[in-house]
């Protein structure tokens, strides 16, 4: 396989519809490490070793000198928002990051200037948009992919992908119209309005062979017609919603609670946070794709139909409270509660500090760094092995999600491997411990 990727060449192009807190603590933080004035800590491919051989080989690179990604100097920025604020000025309003930190990279984020909006109201009712295109859903769809060849051509980019750090959209589903590529096509020139504004971004990338990734738990991709779409163009495709906070947390430790057989009878989590983030999720609307995305995760990793005595009577409950006080420092705090040996209850807490941007950014990075490698690797369609990042893994059709993090984990690295042409891990490591003892 690993003849077959095309090297990192030129410059990669990251285009972000919606310029806001994650995006903003993203780009601040790649030019602020450029600089040398941070680290990109939480970001495996920047970070992270892995294992290739036995043991005994003792052979762990760093991921980004195992595969062929693009270099952070190589890298462009640019996106679209409904507000014209640059990225420096929404970094400030996001207020993630500190004043002192965005003034030593100042130039290059008010360079950063966002391109009109693809935007309808009705998909996000506690924004008050300002900068947006006109037109039909087709016409828009037009105007996106000129906005992206300009920029390729503006930026001299070789490679461009685009990756949805967009506000949550409503709840929707599926209907006739993302069911094939053509009906798709006809709804845009009918300018449907069960076409949501991200679905827009998400058709001209993958029209144009230009990978997909979405941050938000909005459907987008994960629709019949746009996997259909991205596979015609050969292009991969990744999501829904990116994997941090309270999510990241109850997909550590739901695994370990049932790797012990420990039982599960309640996990009631809470949240409070006060960006626009949390703003926007305050419409019940947008709560609601929120919530369907955060729920499946422990259905998943705990099996309570496979399992009924330990997770049979599992009661899962979730609250987002928008607490414009916490800014983006949200704080979560989880009720657990177990049962072990003869059914004795126990209970665990958490409270979890956190701060969602800061979470959020460097598997940002790393969706878009390895969705770009995806493509030059001849991957297309969903990427499943990307589900490390996402809170709600897209898969292929009929395929259950993988939620524990650790197989997700093992999965990413073995792909690596794969592409590589490096052998799989698979931990058995049977014929070498075999040697070892042998020659004791
Ligand atoms: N912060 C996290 O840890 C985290 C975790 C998982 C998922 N997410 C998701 O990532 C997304 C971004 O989060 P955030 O904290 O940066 O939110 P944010 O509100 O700060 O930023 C979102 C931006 O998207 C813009 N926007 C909305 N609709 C748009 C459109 N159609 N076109 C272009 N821009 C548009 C908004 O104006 C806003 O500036 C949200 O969907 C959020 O649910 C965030």
């Amino acid at each position: 396989m690993k003849s077959n990727i095309q090297p990192a060449e030129g410059k990669l192009g990251i285009l972000i519809p919606g310029l806001g807190a994650v995006a903003t603590t993203l780009i601040a933080g790649v030019e602020a490490v450029k600089k040398g004035i941070s680290q990109p800590i939480g970001s495996l491919t920047q970070m992270g070793t892995i294992r290739l051989g036995k043991r005994t080989e003792n052979r762990n690179p760093k991921i980004k000198e195992f595969v062929p990604i693009a270099d952070l100097n190589d890298i462009v920025f640019g996106g679209w928002d409904v507000y014209s604020d640059n990225v420096y000025e929404a970094a400030m309003h996001a207020k993630v990051l500190e004043e002192s930190l965005l003034n030593k990279v100042k130039e290059g984020l008010e360079a950063i200037v966002p391109m009109k909006a693809a935007f309808d109201h009705n998909y996000a009712k506690n924004l008050t948009a300002t900068h947006v295109k006109t037109g039909t859903r087709y016409e828009l769809a037009q105007q996106v992919m000129q906005d992206i060849k300009d920029f390729k051509e503006k930026n001299d980019c070789s490679r461009i992908v685009l990756i949805w750090c967009g506000s949550t959209e409503i709840y929707y589903e599926t209907s006739a119209i993302h069911q094939t590529v053509e009906a798709f096509e006809q709804a845009l020139l009918d300018d449907d309005k069960l076409i949501s504004p991200s679905m827009i971004y998400a058709y001209a990338a993958l029209k144009m062979g230009i990978p997909y990734v979405n941050g938000a738990p909005n459907l987008t991709v994960d629709t019949p017609a746009l996997v259909e779409l991205a596979k015609r163009t050969n292009t991969p495709i990744a999501g829904k919603d990116f994997k941090t906070g309270q999510t990241l947390m109850k997909t550590i430790l739901a695994p370990g609670l049932a790797a012990r057989s420990l039982g599960v009878s309640g996990w009631f989590s809470t949240n409070i946070l006060g960006n626009r983030d949390g703003l926007v999720l305050d419409d019940p609307d947008n709560f609601k794709t929120k919530e369907v995305s955060k729920l499946g995760v422990l259905e998943d990793i705990l099996q309570p139909v496979r399992n009924p005595e330990l997770y049979g009577d599992l009661y899962h409950k979730i609250r987002i409270n928008y607490y414009p006080p916490h800014g983006d420092n949200k704080e979560s705090w989880d009720n657990i509660d177990i049962f072990g040996w003869l059914g004795y209850k126990m209970q665990i807490k958490i409270n979890f500090l956190c701060r969602d941007s800061i979470l959020a950014a460097p598997i940002a990075l790393d969706l878009a760094l390895f969705v770009d490698l995806a493509k030059r690797a001849e991957m297309s369609g969903v990427q499943e092995w990307l589900s490390f990042y996402l809170k709600s893994p897209q898969t292929a059709p009929g395929l259950p999600a993988e939620n524990d993090i650790f197989k997700q984990l093992m999965k990413l690295q073995n792909t690596l491997r794969h592409m590589m042409g490096e052998d799989l891990i698979t931990h058995l490591g049977l014929d070498y411990y075999q040697e070892l003892v042998d020659t004791l």
